[in-house]
């Protein structure tokens, strides 16, 4: 069993910023000990060096493994060189216990809109092929793939998400793991589990919307997905996995 915690959005420079959110997901976040913290995107609201350094502060005080993709936020003004100084490649495998993990950056300097784009598939291809035989494999990028309900005008969605999901289905990914929205939501697409992470701390919501983050609990048998919120309700999915590759 490995967990992940998957967080989206925390925007820590922005008006909506909510600091006591932040505290709090810190704490629940380092109590639960996860496997790894998965935070897709949108760290800050301009992407200017002092807005990394907040992101820095706060990020550093997770006591668990972080995975972090750069969301469209954060590559306004060219901050896509401070993510790197301070967070790494924008392009990232991970290895879990039978977990293979092959994050992407979706992001476009000073657009809104995403896509991963042609001349990274090979490197995406190379990527996911990397896994082990029975690996669940999880994809994470900033922008959704699919639409979200309750989020308004449908816009943002990654330009090439057609492309890309053939490329996921194709390597039998089974969870792909975004944000952008700040909609928690899940669906289900051909075998896959998409999970997209609300907002995990700020009061930039929609309609009744409420801050979130996800929990994930990941076997070779099923895949369980919490949406929590800070009131301690949580929206949970059950998805059992159909093994195309016998372990
Ligand atoms: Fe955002
Ligand atoms: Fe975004």
């Amino acid at each position: 069993m490995v967990r992940i915690c998957h967080i989206s959005d925390i925007h820590v420079s922005s008006r909506y910023f909510q600091p006591e959110l932040m505290e709090r997901l810190i704490k629940d976040v380092n109590d639960a000990a996860p496997d790894l913290l998965v935070l897709s995107g949108d760290l800050t609201e301009r992407g200017l060096a002092f807005e990394y350094e907040q992101a820095r502060r706060w990020t550093d005080r997770f006591g668990v493994p972080l995975l972090v993709t750069p969301g469209n936020h954060d590559s306004r003004n060219v901050g896509y060189v401070h993510f790197e100084e301070m967070y790494g490649s924008r392009y990232s495998v991970v290895r879990l216990p039978g977990v293979h993990i092959v994050a992407a950056d979706s992001s476009e300097p000073d657009l809104d809109e995403g896509r991963i784009g042609r001349s990274i598939y090979p490197w995406l291809h190379e990527a996911l092929d990397a896994a082990e035989p029975g690996d669940l494999k999880v994809f994470v990028t900033h922008h959704h793939l699919l639409p979200v309900p309750g989020a308004g005008r449908e816009r943002n969605i990654l330009q090439d998400a057609g492309d890309l999901l053939k490329v996921l289905v194709d390597h039998g990914v089974e969870l792909v793991l975004n944000g952008h929205k700040h909609v928690p939501w899940v669906w289900r697409f051909e075998e896959m589990l998409i999970v997209n992470a609300g907002t995990a701390t700020t009061n930039r919501l929609r309609g009744k919307g409420r801050p979130s983050y996800a929990a994930l609990q990941l076997s070779r048998e099923s895949i369980t997905v919490r949406h929590k919120y800070y009131d301690g309700s949580e929206d949970r999915l059950h998805h059992p996995l159909k093994r195309r590759t016998p372990a």
